[in-house]
């Protein structure tokens, strides 16, 4: 999840690079880089860290150049260092470059191939083999070349070209990631995000899957894979800079609820490969793995439900004993450790006090350490052994959400993984399963784009003093971050209870007309969910069901009901 900003026109476009990579900066923001292409060629400014970084180290170069493709970087493949900044070149630093968006997930077959034919590369990027590819194919026309290498790649990106033979051009494309034009006056912008030139133009052209797309200051042609040319129509968007921040939604939760599909297929990106899981970074030996005896997985809130998703995964695919542990708790207890105990610790942002500790301390007392964290250079990532990276890009509310879904897609591949060494799965129902995780994005975007009844529901129950919120098994870890975010964004006291537990105490607070959420999806406690159910209803309780999507039994049921894929 990053950001590109493209310019061709008349005005020198070093600062509408730099403005428009500020606007995007809340995407990513650990390294960024300018091309600018200057009578002898391209010139290249890249730094590590926030923008002021990059605009003190180009204060001096191509204040007149009118061509120019910049990047701010939120790093999935390679650390943040100034080589993996983009733009990146292909061989010839001069001639070529490109800024990418997204993740290339066949790019180590493309480089061993592009190795073989002599190209050399300077990043550990998995983007640079999109520039090397361009650069084998182009005989010309970079337009065609794009093409020719848009075709061989897997994964879902959007990158743009810059070449020095073609002045006032820029050669875009993407795959399932956002590119925009923008249309300006004798000026053409190509762009990740329209926020990135908003204040520039309003005028907007928006870019299918497979197209190709070439701008120069008259404006845009567009190829598509079958070679015909298209004219999409313009736009003129009525946003203002800070919606256009939000991607035109009202807040920046909104958004990333929204974003869940991308950051799902970026988190399981390259790792699942034709049904192979490839999760290299485990960097345990099979014979560790399988001398593995307890996992103990230490994180706070949001990070900590994912973590007891983690349990219900790993216990049952890779039949080791896992223990979710809330990390201010753990790391004063004394916790009992030894060296065939993985200690796992999720933290989106890398830096929390208690969950970095207990890793830290997990590492002092002789257990194997694995940090899931959103975010490279992180303390985390400086405390534990080894490290798996969910690619969400910045999650600006506060209120976590695409983050969870990604922590528990990257577990998921974790339990998978750990099945695979220990033989607990047999290879065909792995398989099934990578297959099915490959899937998940698509469905999340499907029901994101469907009609459901939330805020019918919400309209009916906001003013209501209490929730509560139940499950069994996963569905229990989804209740627990289903309150936590009910509580924090509405301030509404809720309460999440394992639904078998709730006879046991909870059952008290309910009343007649009490909201009740329950997580009923179709697994193997389905039946006993229903039980509770009915348990909830005799209270006058209103359920308000989570069910999978054809389940009509819930209809007998529940008060009202949410499906899901
Ligand atoms: O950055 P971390 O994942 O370590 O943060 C842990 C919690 O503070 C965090 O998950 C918090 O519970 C959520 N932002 C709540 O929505």
């Amino acid at each position: 999840m990053c950001g590109i900003i493209g310019y061709v026109g008349s005005r020198p476009c070093k600062e509408l690079l730099l403005e428009g990579l500020k606007r995007l900066e809340y995407r990513g923001y650990d390294s960024a880089g300018v091309a600018l292409l200057e009578e002898d060629g391209l010139h290249y400014v890249r730094a590590v860290g926030n923008l002021e970084n990059l605009k003190r180290a180009a204060a001096s170069n191509g204040s007149r150049v009118t061509h120019g493709l910049g990047h701010t970087r939120w790093a999935t493949h390679g650390t943040v260092t100034e080589a993996n900044a983009h733009p990146l070149t292909g061989c010839s630093e001069r001639e070529l470059a490109v800024a990418l968006n997204g993740i290339v997930e066949n790019y180590r077959e493309l480089k061993e191939s592009l190795l073989a034919d002599g190209h050399t590369f300077s990043s550990e990027t998995d983007a640079e083999v999109v520039i090397h590819l361009v650069e084998r194919h182009y005989d010309g026309d970079l337009a065609d070349a794009v093409r020719a290498a848009y075709d061989e790649l897997e994964g879902h990106f959007s990158f743009v070209v810059i070449h020095r033979a073609h002045p006032d051009l820029l050669v875009g494309a993407r795959c399932q990631t956002p590119l925009v034009v923008g249309v300006g006056e004798g000026e053409t912008f190509l762009a990740s995000s329209i926020a990135a030139f908003l204040p520039e133009t309003r005028r907007v052209q928006f870019i299918e899957d497979g197209d190709v797309v070439s701008i120069t200051p008259a404006g845009a042609t567009f190829q598509s894979a079958d070679g015909t040319t298209g004219d999409p129509d313009i736009v003129e968007v009525d946003w203002d800079e800070e919606s256009a921040e939000k991607g035109g939604y009202e807040t920046f939760m909104l958004k990333e609820i929204y974003e869940q599909a991308d950051s799902v297929r970026e988190t399981i990106g390259d790792r699942v490969r034709h049904g192979e899981l490839v999760l290299e970074a485990l960097e345990m030996t099979d014979e560790q793995i399988r001398n593995l005896r307890r996992i103990v997985i230490v994180a706070c809130g949001t990070a900590y439900h994912a973590g007891v998703v983690g349990r219900y995964i790993i216990e049952e695919w890779a039949r080791i004993p896992v223990e979710p542990d809330i990390a201010s708790e753990w790391i004063y207890r004394n916790p009992v450790l030894s060296k065939d105990t993985l200690v796992i610790g999720i933290s989106q942002s890398g830096e929390t006090r208690d969950t970095v500790n207990a890793v830290k301390l997990a590492r002092e007392l002789g257990a194997r350490t694995l940090a899931i964290t959103n975010l490279m250079g992180t303390q985390i990532t400086r405390e534990a052994e080894t490290v798996l990276y969910t690619r969400c890009g910045m999650e600006v509310g506060v209120a976590a959400s695409k983050t969870f879904t990604a922590q528990a897609a990257l577990l998921s591949l974790v339990a998978l993984k750990l099945a695979q060494v220990r033989k607990t799965l047999p290879p065909e129902e792995i398989e099934f399963t990578l297959n099915q995780l490959y899937e998940l994005p698509r469905k999340i975007d499907e029901f994101l784009d469907a009609d459901h009844p939330i805020e019918e529901i919400a309209q009916r129950f906001y003013d209501k003093p209490f929730f509560l919120y139940l499950g069994r098994h996963i569905g229990l870890a989804v209740a627990l971050e289903g309150a936590l975010k009910l509580k924090e964004i509405s301030y509404i006291p809720t309460e999440a209870y394992s639904a078998g537990e709730m006879k046991h105490g909870p059952i008290a607070l309910l009343e007649e007309g009490t909201p009740v959420v329950v997580v009923a999806t179709d697994i193997h406690v389905y039946d006993k969910i229903v039980s509770n159910i009915q348990e909830v209803r005799a209270r006058g309780a209103h359920v308000i069901a989570v069910a999978t999507d054809g389940n009509e039994d819930i209809q007998h049921h529940a008060d009202d009901v949410i499906y899901v894929p």
